[in-house]
């Protein structure tokens, strides 16, 4: 099949955040669009926390308007974490993915996605699914409230990546993985692989349901993207928009 993401890719040297940017810009631009931006100025992460990145980070928002059930769409947001994740083990580099949407390495977090929905006429039309990734930085180069749980590709391996290049190869591997398993509707093997990266499959984790914090296991994802968590003896899904955190995050 011929790509679709990355046809075209737009860089900025600055943008405010770039799925607020390409948010606006959408109307005029294809699908696969690409906006990445050298710099973020009010990058935003989950739950409108904001996002650090800096020169040495890779920042950037992917257009896409999948027609998948509106059911489907938590999977969008575990689609490009597996991508990731993939590219970077072919590198062997060893991260991997904390539910729902982080990507981790050396017990630190290391990058996120954040997917939002563009409702036109009732219906979600447009996704936009952004991505942050610290490349290169040094421990210190974070500011001090992250230095404890933010990390780099360079702060783990001690080995420096062209950022230009992982940013090619990260698109052309979310191209990849979009017809895999997006168009194709094989979620199963998403979700299979999505599991082989998952760092607490199995472990004791706590999420907020209702300003209410439960304590449950991890047993897996449901074939919609939700977790699968035991709680009490029995199986409870939740939604991507619940806290979740996972006990043992230190030890990874
Ligand atoms: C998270 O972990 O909460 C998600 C972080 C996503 C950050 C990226 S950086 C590019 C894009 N633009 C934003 O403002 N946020 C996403």
């Amino acid at each position: 099949m011929n790509s679709i993401i990355g046809r075209r890719i737009i860089f900025v040297e600055e943008s405010t955040s770039t799925n607020a940017d390409l948010k606006r810009m959408a109307f005029e631009l294809d699908e696969g669009s690409v906006l990445r931006a050298a710099r973020q100025t009010c990058g935003r992460g989950r739950f409108d926390r904001s996002w650090y990145s800096d020169h040495q980070s890779l920042t950037f928002s992917v257009l896409l308007r999948p027609h998948l059930p509106v059911k489907f769409m938590p999977l969008l947001l575990i689609y490009p974490s597996v991508s990731l994740a993939k590219l970077l083990h072919s590198r062997q580099i060893p991260a991997g993915l904390k539910w729902p949407n982080d990507v981790k390495l050396g017990g630190r977090k290391i990058g996120g996605v954040l997917v939002e929905n563009t409702v036109k006429d009732g219906k979600k039309n447009e996704v936009i699914i952004g991505i942050g990734l610290n490349v290169n930085q040094s421990e210190s180069d974070f500011p001090l409230e992250l230095a404890a749980s933010a990390g780099s590709i360079f702060s783990a391996t001690k080995n420096r990546l062209d950022q230009d290049e992982l940013f090619h190869s990260i698109v052309k591997q979310l191209d990849q993985d979009y017809q895999d398993f997006i168009l194709t509707h094989n979620f199963s093997q998403l979700i299979e692989q999505w599991l082989s990266f998952c760092t607490h499959l199995h472990d004791k984790v706590t999420v907020t349901i209702n300003g209410q914090v439960c304590e449950g296991v991890f047993t897996g994802l449901s074939s919609t993207g939700k977790a699968i968590l035991d709680i009490n003896e029995r199986s409870v899904l939740i939604h991507q928009f619940n806290h979740f955190e996972d006990k043992n995050a230190a030890d990874y």
